[in-house]
């Protein structure tokens, strides 16, 4: 496969572009031209060029936000920031938005109404908001309107932006406002990242999400679907390998797409080739949809040592009919039978899922499907979600018909029933001896350290820090909902570089 190779200033004109198309912005189109790479290189004069300044990012959302932070907290680093250790400190506040339900965007709005007493006292200071909010247009005329301490905003394609943009804020008083509306077909590699430290680290692999679920803003604020070049993506789980992490996890809004762009080659080939990196003993991947889970990719899952036993599908609903409003492109049989095949062949699969109560029109007995299917799979955990309407998607112009205290009433009694699966399933590996990877002493208790198994289960334990980024090998004694306690019965495999 062929990189068409682009420079950083072809990408700025294709993406002004996109600005000044900005009117066909809800346009479900498909991108038909081939994906061209950029390669990101710092201009040389923002180069250690605040040296001396500190900076702080506050992340919201999924993990996707969490590794899009670390690469903006790899620029700003390049530019010679240092971590604030204390948000107000900071010379520069970086907003990292998400915009999937209104309570996650309510908080960012409190917090940045906070920071105006700040920016008078420190005139100085800049302050940012990038991510999905970013890239609706209510929020930045909410923030144009309301919010005049607010420097820069910037989209969820113009990250690599960021050093470009804050030179800006340093020499104008006005707010800047640069988002890209389309995400064109290109991927800019090469960006610096300040991973977290530990022995697990995030993979970008697939962008975007051409699914358009009736309830969904992410289509909206994260572009068309575009998959990195596999051997983009080995070379970067190869260097993760020789700095020392043991972990990955690949990340994407649909990560069965990957590849439906480059056409030569998907999902379970990329799963292939990674589980050929050495040195990292545990692969995972975030998010799956029911849909184009093809066989060839649960045997490959079946088949390769390093992939995990736990797959994420979110189901959203049990009702066929509230399926078919949400677009969702499964029904409740075709989801049941996939998780037959995925559990035949992949036995002690961990599944865990997403569940939207309260969708416009749901009925008491369309719930009552969801508890049903709840009951009849049987997930190790489940994400529970009341429905949030979400300007510019399709189910928000449906009327909101359920009450918040039934849609309170039936998360209820969701979460009540999967709880008590979930620590159903857990009294199962009572006395059981798991493989731990060792991430570090416990935020919890000082006392213990902290792991998960293969399958994703939190796991205490007593023991040495000297553990920390060792595979071991835990007898569990006690289970609860969420985690599992036990005791440390040897070292399988301690990291080779540490
Ligand atoms: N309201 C509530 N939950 C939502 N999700 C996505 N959009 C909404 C919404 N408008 C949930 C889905 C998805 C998860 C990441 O967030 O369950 O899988
Ligand atoms: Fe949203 Fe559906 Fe795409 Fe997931 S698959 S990101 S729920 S539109």
């Amino acid at each position: 496969m062929s990189k068409d190779l682009i420079s950083l200033d072809e990408l700025m004109k294709l993406g002004q572009d996109a600005m000044d198309n900005a009117g066909n912005k809800h346009r479900p189109s498909m991108q038909e031209k081939d994906l061209q790479v950029a390669t990101y290189q710092m201009p040389i004069h923002l180069k250690d060029s605040m040296q001396g300044k500190q900076y702080s990012i506050l992340t919201y959302g999924c993990q996707m936000n969490e590794h899009d932070s670390e690469i903006m907290a790899g620029l700003l680093q390049e530019m010679g920031y240092t971590q604030a250790s204390d948000v107000d400190e900071a010379d520069f506040i970086l907003f990292n938005t998400c915009a999937v339900r209104e309570n996650a965007e309510s908080k960012v709005w409190g917090e940045v109404g906070r920071l105006k007493p700040l920016k008078r006292l420190n005139p100085g200071m800049i302050i940012g908001i990038c991510g999905c909010m970013a890239q609706e247009e209510p929020v930045r005329q909410r923030i144009q309107a309301k919010y005049p301490q607010v420097d820069i905003v910037f989209g969820t394609h113009n990250v690599h932006r960021l050093p470009e943009l804050i030179e800006q804020a340093q020499q104008t008083k006005e707010a800047i406002f640069e988002v890209w509306e389309e995400a064109q077909p290109v991927l800019v590699e090469n960006m610096p990242k300040a991973r977290m430290e530990g022995t697990k680290a995030w993979v970008n692999i697939h962008y975007g999400c051409n699914k358009f679920c009736t309830y969904c803003i992410v289509p909206y604020t994260r572009g068309r679907e575009r998959s990195r070049i596999p051997s983009d993506v080995v070379a970067e789980v190869e260097e993760l390998a020789k700095t020392g992490f043991r972990e990955i996890t690949l990340l994407g809004q649909n990560v069965n797409d990957y590849g439906l762009d480059l056409k030569t080659v998907d999902f379970a080939d990329l799963l292939e080739q990674v589980n050929r990196v050495d040195g990292i003993d545990r692969i995972r991947f975030t998010t799956s949809n029911p849909w184009n889970f093809t066989d060839k990719l649960i045997d490959t899952i079946a088949h390769s040592k390093n992939v995990c036993e736990h797959i994420h599908l979110p189901v959203q609903s049990g009702n066929n009919d509230v399926l078919k409003r949400m677009n969702r492109s499964h029904t409740r049989e075709y989801y049941m039978e996939l998780v037959d095949k995925i559990r035949s062949s992949i036995p002690d699969v961990a599944l865990t899922t997403d569940i939207i109560v309260g969708f416009p029109g749901e009925t008491e007995e369309q719930f009552l499907d969801t508890l049903d299917l709840l009951q009849r799979i049987r997930y190790d955990g489940a994400y529970t979600f009341i429905y949030s309407p979400r300007k510019g998607t399709p189910a928000a112009k449906w009327e909101d018909n359920i009450t918040m205290e039934v849609k309170k009433d039936r998360l209820n009694r969701l979460m009540e029933l999967q709880n008590q699966i979930s620590l159903e399933k857990n009294l199962r590996l009572q006395g059981k001896v798991v493989e731990v990877l060792v991430e570090g002493v416990s935020k919890t208790n000082p006392d213990m350290l902290s792991g998960r198994t293969r399958t994703n289960k939190l796991v205490h334990f007593k023991g040495s820090e000297k553990r920390i980024g060792q595979l071991v090998m835990v007898e569990i004694a006690d289970v609860q909902t969420w985690t599992l306690k036990g005791s440390l019965l040897e070292v399988k495999d301690a990291a080779p570089n540490r």
